[in-house]
């Protein structure tokens, strides 16, 4: 037994900051298309099941006291319930998405008409990228994924608009396509990520910025566990991912487990369907 805890080990009383965010109601969801190794175009899907698990993410926000705004579906595009694709949004400014599959493609438009009409600032992308989906913002500083969607032109973009530093961090597992997928903020300065999403380069990188950091295990990245949400405290997490949980509460947050089991099979979890919005 060791008799001193290590500083990633110590419990620090964590701070809970209500958070808006914007969700889209799976409506339309199905998968009859594949773009990611989570689909399978031929096994069927239930929708309503789809409603009723997002229901539950957004009863829970709900009850942690978020603000959740709604952004209409629309039929035929069934991935629009992944709103953490529909744009990166900080400071009121709104980048829009720009979507690299052509099934996609409407919904960067969509979400930008829904940031319009709530007076965001609304910044056309030039570049392909995928929202929050491959843009997370850590304290000041924002990871950016690319590899499988977001092209590394779009994080210069990023960085001329916000005026913050950008972290390039390339993925190399199609099966973690998304940055979200393989990073999880936790808050201002605590991240949790799967290293071998990374290249070395990225891995070295993440060492250096996030020494503390919290590991995940594969069996808990492979249900998307790391796919969460977190206001600082509480942490939003796939309910089967059980040693994140525990790494989680060990650290002193306060993970809460949602069954997102059937907008898994498009390839999201917790985080895919969260867009945080900061004005
Ligand atoms: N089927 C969607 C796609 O492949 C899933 C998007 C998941 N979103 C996310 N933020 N990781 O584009």
């Amino acid at each position: 037994m060791p008799t001193t805890l290590s500083a990633s080990e110590i419990t620090t009383p964590r701070t809970a900051i209500t958070r808006t965010v914007l969700m889209c109601r799976p409506d339309f969801f199905t998968v009859d298309y594949r773009i990611n190794p989570w689909m399978h175009p031929e096994q069927p899907t239930d929708t309503s099941l789809a409603v009723r698990q997002w229901q539950t993410l957004y009863d829970t926000y709900v009850g942690l006291g978020f603000d959740v705004q709604l952004v209409d579906p629309i039929d035929g595009l069934p991935d629009m319930v992944y709103a953490a694709n529909g744009g990166f949004v900080i400071d009121n400014v709104a980048y829009g998405a720009s979507f690299t599959y052509e099934q996609r493609q409407p919904e960067g438009p969509a979400y930008m008409d829904w940031f319009r009409a709530q007076d965001f600032d609304v910044r056309v992308p030039e570049n392909i990228n995928e929202g929050e989906g491959d843009f997370l913002l850590v304290g000041g500083v924002i990871l950016a994924g690319t590899g499988f969607r977001s092209a590394s032109n779009s994080h210069a973009e990023v960085a001329a608009i916000y005026g913050r530093q950008v972290v390039t961090l390339e993925l190399v597992n199609p099966s973690f396509y998304h940055l979200d997928t393989a990073i999880a903020v936790l808050d201002a300065t605590n991240i949790a990520y799967l290293p071998s999403a990374f290249t070395d380069q990225g891995n070295a990188t993440l060492q250096r910025l996030f020494p503390d950091a919290l590991i995940a295990t594969e069996e808990d990245a492979a249900v998307l566990g790391l796919n969460s949400f977190s206001d600082g405290y509480n942490v939003v997490i796939a309910s089967r991912a059980k040693d994140f949980e525990r790494q989680l509460r060990e650290r002193g947050y306060n993970p809460i487990g949602v069954d997102l089991s059937e907008l898994l099979r498009g390839g999201g979890g917790v985080k895919c369907c969260t867009l945080e919005l900061r004005r």
